[in-house]
């Protein structure tokens, strides 16, 4: 990644949301991907995280950033997850006074025309805004009934594990308002495969944020492949395991609090 110093927070872009879109391997739908955010949420800046893809992901987004002032890149040197790219996001758009910020994927499962959506869920109150799969009107368009069942499953285990009510814990579009991020432990989170978004779910709520789910509609991708592996289901899968014993012997003898998010 860059060593720039984080400048003094832009007055011009202060409260502009700030759209951070990690990427590995996504030359063939980033593109379209940001032109069509670009369009649906003229206000939004975007921040692409590359972890060098050897595609040529970052040279693309260097290009566009040098012709749109509102794309900014940040180059990470080795694909280290998801988690490491979106929190090395979440600070460089905290240092620059971005508010909200929204994680979104680049291959066009998360729809730029449904941003709308969430940052009016924000401005109507909640602090997390989660574009859902999983609540009456959301849906996915073309996934295997494997990958449906594995979701699915997942989320119930999550549930039951941590007590979280939230339809789709691992979704990956979303917008936080900064306060809540500037008030969350993330030197605390643990995962950082797709278990990143669980890590943050279960974060917000012990914060004592308010969760809105949005009902999306998420296509799968139609080009490039999922990074999704077989390490990343079982990180998941026991970082839940191991927070949802935690949380059992912490309810037989309980000793911390947790710090809790500053009202607007
Ligand atoms: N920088 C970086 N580093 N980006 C990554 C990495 C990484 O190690 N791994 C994945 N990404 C990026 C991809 O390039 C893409 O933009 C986004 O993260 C999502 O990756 P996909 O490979 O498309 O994920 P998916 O479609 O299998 O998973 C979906 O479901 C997950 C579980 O519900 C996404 O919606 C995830 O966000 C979600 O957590
Ligand atoms: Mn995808």
């Amino acid at each position: 990644m860059h060593h720039d110093q984080p400048p003094a927070p832009d007055p011009a872009a202060a409260k502009a949301p700030l759209v951070i879109i990690p990427t590995f391997n996504e030359v063939e739908s980033l593109p379209g991907v940001v032109t069509r955010l670009r369009r649906a949420v003229p206000t939004a800046h975007i921040l692409v995280t590359d972890d060098a893809s050897p595609d040529g992901t970052g040279a693309w987004a260097d290009a566009a950033a040098s012709a749109d002032p509102q794309i900014h890149v940040l180059h990470r040197a080795a694909k280290e997850g998801l988690g490491k790219a979106y929190l090395d996001g979440f600070a460089w758009g905290l240092a620059r006074g971005f508010d909200p910020l929204i994680e979104m994927d680049a291959d066009g499962s998360h729809r730029p025309e449904q941003l709308p959506l969430l940052l009016a869920a924000v401005r109507d109150g909640a602090d997390l805004a989660i574009g859902s799969r999983w609540v009456p009107g959301g849906e996915v368009l073309n996934w295997p009934r494997r990958r449906k069942f594995l979701s699915r499953g997942g989320n119930l285990y999550v549930s039951i594990m941590l007590g979280l009510r939230i339809k789709d814990s691992t979704a990956g579009f979303r917008a936080y308002r900064a306060d809540l991020l500037r008030s969350l432990p993330l030197e605390g989170v643990e995962a950082h495969g797709y278990g990143f978004q669980v890590n943050m779910s279960m974060a917000a709520r012990d914060a004592g944020a308010r969760i809105t789910e949005v009902p999306i509609s998420f296509p799968e991708r139609e080009a490039g492949v999922s990074k999704m592996t077989g390490s990343i289901v079982r990180e998941a899968m026991w970082l839940v395991t191991k927070w949802g014993l935690a949380r059992r012997w912490r309810a037989l003898f309980p000793r911390h609090r947790t710090a809790q998010i500053k009202p607007r």
